[in-house]
């Protein structure tokens, strides 16, 4: 029989997704795209034609796949009808409009995933379903399965290489009985790359999402930047200085320290997936880092990552930076903030983080820290309280997944 998945999102890596699932005969594939006109758009594209999808494999082979979904649509009761999987392909600021959409026509039995989910996914998934969140999954990759663009709208996009493997976690709702396995019917949509690994615990997830690395290279890059324009785009990644990659290390060890001191507080929960950000780059990426000797060698050296600047605007005299990029807009509240709300929870100080939070937040016009913190930086109540409560709320009951089966 047929299985019906809902893909929501319009960009990347929803048309990517939409197409590869549509290709297969055994899907049936809805798109939910909320965004300005994006579905009548769309929809006219597909009148007469298929989406192509250019696969550019890692050997360099490419390869095309040619299918359309069967049905686009902004009218989120149509697009949910039937449907077993639902697929949340948008930055995470959409997040939150897309769960209030689908809440209304969700059935029993149904499997939300987050690809990628971002730190805070099922936090804030979990707070606007309500009770509905029992009765179904919620799923969280790490991040999307590849990198990936659109060429054309609505017509051709491409995936550029997949990773190698992805981690996902899930909680499974109280009276959820999936009738299909969650791992395996994920990678059966996605192919056979990147391998999708269960991790054990989604605090995990939440605490080594590749939200964490963007900050503090943008932070160690321009702290002290004396607001002269640059004659050119710095590279972003192999751009990276000791400095730099030092900041990087030391939020990843703040992380890891989080997961081992939850470990201390509640009894039975293993933190011990979440790795060090070093070792991760050695194992996602290794075939594509040459040096592998130290952090900031592995960075400079992933041909992952040739040629990505620094998010930059263009002005009369050169370029600066562009701090209103989802390095800071997403990465901070649905990344480093929701991080160190968990690790406020386990009672750790986070001196690194916070000193990159309240660098960030002034150039984003928030206040996640109180700009006047003394010395231990607590998470800003009243303006942020619906983040507060996405980050508190779960975690009085953190528990590990498998537990909430029984
Ligand atoms: P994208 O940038 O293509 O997303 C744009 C789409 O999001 C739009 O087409 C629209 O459907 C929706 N959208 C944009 N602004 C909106 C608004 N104000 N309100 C409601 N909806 C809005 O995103 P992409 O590239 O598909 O990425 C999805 C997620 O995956 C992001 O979190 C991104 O950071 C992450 N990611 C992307 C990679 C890539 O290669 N594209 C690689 C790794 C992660």
């Amino acid at each position: 029989s047929k299985r019906r998945i809902l893909v929501c999102g319009g960009g990347n890596g929803a048309h990517c997704l939409s197409t590869l699932a549509a290709s297969q005969k055994k899907s049936e594939v809805h798109v939910l795209t909320l965004f300005q006109d994006e579905a009548e758009r769309w929809t006219k594209l597909l009148e007469d034609s298929d989406v192509k999808l250019t696969v550019t494999d890692l050997d360099g082979s490419q390869r095309e796949i040619f299918a359309k979904p069967n049905l686009v649509t902004k009218d989120s009761e149509i697009a949910m009808s039937g449907v077993q999987i639902i697929f949340l392909v948008v930055p995470a600021f959409a997040h939150e409009q897309y769960f209030k959409a689908i809440e209304p026509h969700l059935q029993q039995n149904t499997l939300i995933v987050g690809l990628p989910g971002q730190a805070g996914f099922e936090f804030q998934c979990r707070s606007i379903l309500g009770d509905k969140a029992n009765t179904c999954t919620i799923a969280s990759l790490e991040s999307l399965p590849w990198a990936c663009r659109i060429l054309e709208f609505g017509k051709h996009a491409q995936i550029l290489g997949a990773k190698d493997s992805l981690g996902i976690s899930y909680i499974k709702g109280k009276s959820c009985t999936l009738p299909f396995p969650i791992v395996e019917s994920i990678q059966d949509i996605i192919g056979t790359k990147p391998k999708i690994e269960e991790i054990q615990n989604y605090i995990a997830i939440n605490l080594m999402a590749k939200s964490m690395v963007h900050p503090p290279i943008l932070y160690g890059k321009w702290r002290d930047w004396d607001e002269k324009p640059l004659q050119e785009e710095p590279l972003f990644y192999q751009g990276i200085d000791e400095r730099q990659a030092d900041l990087l290390s030391q939020v990843s060890d703040e992380l890891i320290a989080t997961g081992k001191r939850l470990e201390q507080v509640k009894e039975g929960i293993d933190m011990s997936q979440v790795m060090h950000i070093y070792d991760w780059y050695k194992t996602y990426y290794k075939d594509q880092i040459t040096d592998k000797s130290c952090l900031m060698k592995a960075m400079k050296t992933n041909s992952a990552y040739d040629g990505l600047v620094h998010p930059m605007i263009k002005t009369e005299d050169g370029y600066v930076p562009n701090f209103n990029y989802r390095y800071t807009t997403e990465d901070i509240p649905f990344g480093l903030v929701v991080m160190k709300g968990i690790a406020e929870i386990a009672g750790l100080d986070t001196p690194v983080m916070d000193e990159i939070i309240l660098w960030a937040q002034k150039k984003l016009d928030k206040e996640y820290i109180p700009n006047h913190a003394c010395k231990t930086n607590r998470l800003t109540e009243g303006k942020t309280i619906f983040r507060m409560e996405r980050v508190i709320s779960p975690i009085n009951c953190i528990e590990h997944p498998k537990l909430l089966l029984s």
